[in-house]
């Protein structure tokens, strides 16, 4: 594996990281200081997802942020991200009804953030929608396996495609989509040994969260991550700090030093 430098992150850069062997690191972030934060700490690709639904408006699913939302997060993201590719979320109900709707709402995404793809749910069910995306010139990374749009209809975020039916047709979608044009796919929360298979099957990078280790790359979401949300354990989540612990105690200090007149001294004012 040969580690490249790159100045800024394109789909093209991704796929050389599939031919070299080096993996893609995907964090999600919502606003322009994490987004800096991420982006100077080497990430490649800042995923603007839906789950801001989740993160940032505190809804149980992503069904309710809408296309301005989504918006706005995304041109704060773009503003504090200098090196990664910034890919967006195309949110519940923008993509799904037909083509050109999904044509409309990822033209929006793009001119109005300046982000540089965009992320669709789903497989054959949205073929069209994808494939007239493509032909109008925006780069589209698939999103197959526990798809979270799609939670009312699954019932549960248990593991997917562990039944043979499932499993096949994931192979497939994942084939079609980079027949389509898909520059990367997003495999979630489905069996190691079905997301390798995935990955040896195609020429594009598949980035799992919950899909083991033999993709092409792994993403996460940042909150999760940091270890700012505590309720949320799946088995797949590594935290790599304890976000939550460290702005509890710092806030209940600066509330305690406020309290007791400590805050401000002689130092800290004019
Ligand atoms: O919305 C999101 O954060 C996502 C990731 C979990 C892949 O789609």
């Amino acid at each position: 594996m040969t580690s490249q430098t790159y100045s800024r992150v394109t789909t093209k850069s991704l796929q050389q990281m599939k031919v070299s062997g080096e993996k893609i690191a995907m964090l999600t972030a919502y606003d322009y200081t994490f987004a800096g934060l991420v982006d100077g700490a080497g990430i490649d690709i800042i995923l603007v997802g839906d789950s801001a639904s989740n993160v940032m408006g505190g809804h149980e699913t992503t069904l309710p942020i809408t296309l301005d939302q989504m918006i706005y997060h995304a041109s704060s993201v773009v503003r504090g991200a200098k090196r990664a590719l910034v890919v967006v979320d195309l949110p519940f109900g923008t993509y799904q009804a037909d083509s050109k709707e999904a044509l409309r709402s990822a033209i929006r995404i793009m001119k109005e953030s300046g982000a540089h793809a965009v992320k669709v749910e789903g497989g054959i069910q949205v073929k069209d929608s994808i494939e007239r995306i493509i032909k109008a010139g925006i780069p589209v990374m698939g999103h197959l396996g526990l798809t979270p749009q799609s939670i009312y209809k699954f019932g549960t975020y248990t593991v997917r495609a562990k039944e043979e039916e499932e499993a096949e047709q994931l192979l497939n979608d994942t084939i079609m989509l980079e027949q389509l044009g898909c520059f990367g796919v997003v495999l979630e929360k489905i069996p190691a040994s079905l997301a390798k298979k995935a990955t040896a099957s195609v020429n594009i990078p598949i980035i799992g969260i919950g899909a083991g280790p033999l993709v092409d790359g792994q993403v996460l979401v940042l909150h999760d991550m940091l270890g700012m949300n505590k309720e949320f354990s799946p088995r797949f989540l590594r935290r790599y700090s304890d976000l939550d612990k460290i702005i509890h105690n710092a806030v209940e200090q600066y509330t305690q030093d406020v309290k007791s007149k400590d805050f401000p001294n002689e130092t800290e004012q004019y």
